[in-house]
């Protein structure tokens, strides 16, 4: 949610901070601004409602110099995309740009609105910048300030301030939103994601909760929560340079569909042999503490609690253990009840989804056995945080409909699943083969299904004139239409819903006229023949089927049916390769009707705030 870049450099830092928040959009994009201390030692802000393209033209018009700046891309949370609610904020010498929410903001704004302050915006955020000049007046200076007012702040927050009267320092603070720091040479730079600044530096310490660190040219100094200095540890990223460059292709999700092979390949290098997946796949001390594991909780959002749902399935069938799966937001503040060792799994692309964050803190207090996160991001909060990990390796994820992250979480769940069923007792006796030639099958299979684009494509144009769609699956693939159907909801903007299909008589039927185009996943599995005969009740009322099939499935096209066949396979694959064509059905539909694929309206990528 929204995006932080900041620079301290000897050079102009404009155009450093501008790239920066083109790589950072996906996270928010209604509006961006700068400020920069000018060698006069004046602040130059400049601020722009839209895209990061805008300030960009802005910036050609009036070129900003100086070498210590901060920039911001914005996803509302108080007050309307506007200019004058875009960052940064200003209160006489302070600037601020903030990612998150102030919760007391209300109070705040009304004690400095009685020391004389004016509010310029509707943002929580400027009453950050009053806060921190008026505490400026009381300090000697901006780092002791910002360690004052945090003390003040309740919500989650990532902020960068600059003052002008230090311009060769910028102070940043967090809490409950991601910042890090990128160390350059004789140069430092601070990011809310480290993609920000890959075209300047590789190493990066992130920031821990209360954090405070004032960033200079030639150091960095971080202070905890309580003040006291500490080292964070700097590591050296291995992401590429390039993972943000669309390539050959019109838009980063299609790049980022196509290279899912590619990724799940990656997530499974070193990890599976052709007997089966290594248990240290999940972390050093998974190979002591999966075996005890009697029960899984699982928790996420989105796109990964879909994935989520998906693995109940296999974990109850194969693993023979009981599996629950529930939303994030939910679960934070349901009275929730702790089965006896239970494996506590958080799945998150970003590591940083405030209410998965908060889910799994809540899930520590009471004491569930182990806490496991499936995530593609590390050094991230969630990583930090879990005794277990398993990083999955899809690479930067752009687009903001999540679609590599999906599948190599599918992957690594899959595998998890591999390595409890190990423990059942009931498992088949070919069951771990089974799973190990299945994931070595996968990317071959991946690419089949890829290649069924343009057959994709021609049926996509029905859906392009259409307000609504429904997608029906039954069994896990009811997980996989759920995902098609948030696929084609966030980037189309048709409104879709997903059913099991065994519900349709109970409700949704009433909907299905020539109008509503039905989605069908119908793989080889023994759920098929129940299915077939929910696709009857479909067309008995003159709905339109659009069946996604295996091609031993027996299912033909004729009038109300249009099918697409997918190779056949074992079922244990099928949500995954199932994924992508309705991936790319969505794809197309949202590119005939002319909406922004790659950042949606309304949405972010990475939701750090509740
Ligand atoms: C946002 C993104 C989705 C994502 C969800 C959860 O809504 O737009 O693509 O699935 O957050 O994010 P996470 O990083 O926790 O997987």
């Amino acid at each position: 949610m929204c995006g932080i870049v900041g620079a301290v450099a000897q050079r102009d830092v404009a155009e450093i901070l501008l790239e920066g928040l083109r790589r950072l959009e996906y996270r928010g994009y209604d509006s961006a601004g700068i400020a920069i201390i000018n060698p006069e030692q004046q602040i130059n802000r400049l601020r722009r409602l839209g895209k990061v393209q805008e300030l960009g033209n802005a910036l050609k018009e009036t070129p900003l110099t100086g070498g210590t700046g901060i920039s911001h891309t914005r996803w509302a949370t108080h007050g309307e995309p506007s200019e004058r609610n875009a960052h940064p904020h200003q209160s006489a010498d302070i600037v601020v740009v903030h990612n998150g929410i102030i919760e007391n903001h209300e109070l705040l704004r009304n004690q400095l609105r009685d020391q004389g302050y004016n509010f310029s915006s509707d943002t929580d955020t400027e009453v950050m910048a009053h806060l921190v000049a008026e505490l400026r007046k009381q300090t000697s200076s901006l780092l002791e300030a910002v360690q004052q007012a945090v003390k003040q702040l309740h919500g989650a927050y990532g902020a960068a301030f600059i003052d002008r009267t230090q311009p060769d320092s910028l102070v940043v603070a967090r809490s409950g939103s991601p910042l890090v720091i990128g160390y350059g040479i004789g140069e430092n730079f601070v990011g809310s994601d480290p993609l920000a600044l890959l075209p300047v530096t590789r190493k990066f310490a992130y920031l821990e909760e209360g954090d405070v660190a004032e960033i200079s040219r030639h150091e960095v100094k971080i202070f905890d929560q309580n003040a006291h200095p500490v080292e964070r540890k700097i590591h050296e990223s291995d992401l590429s340079y390039d993972a943000s460059d669309k390539g050959e292709y019109r838009h980063y999700m299609l790049k980022e569909i196509h290279e899912q092979p590619r990724a799940v390949t990656d997530t499974m290098e070193g990890r599976v042999t052709q007997d089966g997946v290594a248990a240290e796949a999940f972390g050093p001390e998974a190979a002591k503490l999966l075996p005890g594991i009697k029960s899984v909780q699982i928790v996420a959002c989105g796109t990964s609690y879909n994935s989520g749902m998906v693995a109940r399935n296999w974990i109850e069938r194969y693993a023979g253990i009981p599996c629950r799966v529930e939303i994030a937001s939910e679960f934070r503040y349901r009275h929730t009840l702790v089965p006896e060792d239970c494996l506590f799994i958080t799945i998150s692309q970003s590591g940083e989804t405030a209410d998965t964050l908060a889910a799994l803190r809540k899930a520590k207090e009471q004491g569930y056995a182990a806490s496991l996160a499936i995530c593609n991001v590390a050094g991230s909060s969630l990583v930090r945080e879990s005794d277990l990990t398993f990083m999955t390796r899809a690479g930067a994820e752009i687009g903001v409909a999540s679609t590599k992250a999906f599948t190599t979480q599918l992957t690594g769940l899959l595998m998890l699943t591999a390595v409890l069923a190990r423990n059942n007792p009931q498992a088949e006796d070919a069951l771990q083969k089974r799973f190990a030639d299945g994931l070595h099958q996968l990317p071959a299979l991946l690419k089949q299904c890829l290649a069924l684009d343009s057959e994709i494509l021609k049926l996509s144009q029905a859906f392009a004139d259409k307000h609504h769609a429904l997608f029906l699956g039954r069994g896990s693939q009811h997980a996989i239409a759920m995902e098609g159907a948030l696929k084609l909801k966030e980037i189309s903007y048709i409104h879709a819903e997903a059913y099991a299909a065994g519900e349709l008589k109970h409700g949704p039927l009433a909907l299905i006229d020539e109008n509503m185009p039905v989605v069908v996943v119908a793989p080889n599995n023994d759920l098929l023949e129940k299915l077939k005969s929910n696709m009857e009740e479909v067309r008995a009322r003159g709905g339109q089927l659009f069946v996604f099939a295996d091609e031993a499935a027996g299912i033909k096209p004729e009038q109300g049916i249009q099918v697409l066949n997918v190779p056949h396979m074992d079922h244990l694959l099928a949500p995954i390769a199932y994924t992508l064509p309705l991936q790319l059905l969505s794809y197309h539909v949202a590119v005939l009707k002319g909406t922004d694929v790659d950042q949606p309206r309304n949405l972010a990528k990475s939701v750090t705030v509740e």
